[in-house]
């Protein structure tokens, strides 16, 4: 069975939905369970798993509580721009958080996938960056996610680390939602043009991370000691790169080819100079995917493939 923490987030409620679709059995947790409480994740743990003493105990729905095998943590602080001035919560949850879940999952005996972001990085390159170059993070939030990375590596062996960037999905504010909804109420917008990413389609980092537990459950490796896929840092975004004005007018012009945008609205680019923000964001932030690829022999869909899929979806709903 696999524990999904912030499973009432964006990217954890499209996980939750895939693994529902597929019949994958799952338990979930988010604020109920505070991952800042390690005795908390301790009891969750213990009251939903047969490893942790508890074999063969009837649950309270009379069924015979099954093994956690894997825990998967999307929970975390996201509000970058607030966590300039939230320095101590962005710490308590984005690293204390993710050492109290590998300890919890350590004990259990089961596997970590963590999810973390491109802004662990400077954005000072100009290449895609890849698992092993150095961490530099510009603000409080890259500097408290590169710690819970730093806090998982230290407390367990058993885990994926995947880093993520530009993330939307069906629920939960994102950009694409946030454009779609100004460019509605708007007769011209100004969007940055000199920060390249790439965007990142909530649905594809889930198969992605579904597809992971699925192939190592499958062939788990010699005496189930090694997995299928060797555990450590992975990069996930759709592919290809852009800028958050070639994204926005993307998202425009989709979004009226679908019906989802109804009124005409000037879409202009302007610096980062020009719009400053409380965190200061990396100027370049695309990963380098080929070890995902290559390790779970997928496919990653273009940026444009996944958001015209995810514009055109009846699922679309502005939050
Ligand atoms: N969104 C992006 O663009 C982006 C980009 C790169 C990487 N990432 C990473 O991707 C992961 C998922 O992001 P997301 O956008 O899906 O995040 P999200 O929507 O903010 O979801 C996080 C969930 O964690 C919950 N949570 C907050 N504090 C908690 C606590 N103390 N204990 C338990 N749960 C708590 C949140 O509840 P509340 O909503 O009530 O606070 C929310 O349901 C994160 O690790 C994030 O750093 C995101």
């Amino acid at each position: 069975m696999i524990w999904l923490i912030g499973s009432k987030g964006m990217l954890g409620s499209e996980i939750a939905r895939q693994l529902t679709e597929k019949h994958i059995s799952w338990v979930g947790s988010d604020r109920d369970v505070d991952i800042s409480d390690p005795q908390a994740l301790l009891n969750f743990a213990d009251s939903h798993d047969t490893s942790a003493g508890c074999t063969g105990r009837t649950a309270s729905n009379g069924k015979v509580p099954e093994k956690i095998t894997w825990v998967i943590n999307c929970a975390a602080y996201t509000a970058v721009d607030k966590a300039e001035s939230d320095a101590e919560l962005a710490k308590i949850l984005n690293e204390d958080g993710p050492r109290n879940i590998a300890r919890a999952t350590r004990k259990i005996g089961a596997k970590l996938i963590h999810i973390s972001t491109d802004y662990v990085f400077d954005g000072t390159g100009s290449v895609p960056y890849t698992e092993t170059m150095e961490k530099k993070p510009l603000g409080v939030y890259g500097v408290t996610k590169a710690a819970g990375e730093d806090a998982v590596e230290k407390e367990m062996t058993q885990y994926y680390i995947l880093r993520t960037a530009w993330l939307y999905g069906f629920d939960g504010k994102n950009f694409v939602y946030t454009m779609t909804k100004l460019m509605n109420d708007r007769d011209a917008l100004n969007v940055v043009s000199d920060q390249k990413g790439t965007p990142t389609c909530a649905m594809d980092l889930a198969a992605a991370i579904i597809k992971i537990i699925e192939t190592s459950d499958k062939a788990p490796g010699l005496f189930g000691k090694k997995s299928a896929i060797p555990y450590g840092v992975y990069h996930f975004t759709n592919l290809g790169e852009t800028t958050w004005f070639e994204f926005a007018r993307r998202i425009y012009e989709l979004g009226k080819r679908f019906g989802r945008i109804q009124s005409d609205c000037s879409v202009n680019p302007c610096t980062t100079e020009e719009y400053p923000t409380p965190a200061k964001r990396p100027a370049y932030s695309v990963l380098d995917k080929s070890k995902i690829q290559n390790a779970l022999r997928i496919k990653i869909p273009s940026w444009e493939e996944s958001l015209e899929k995810f514009i055109k979806s009846p699922r679309f709903e502005i939050k």
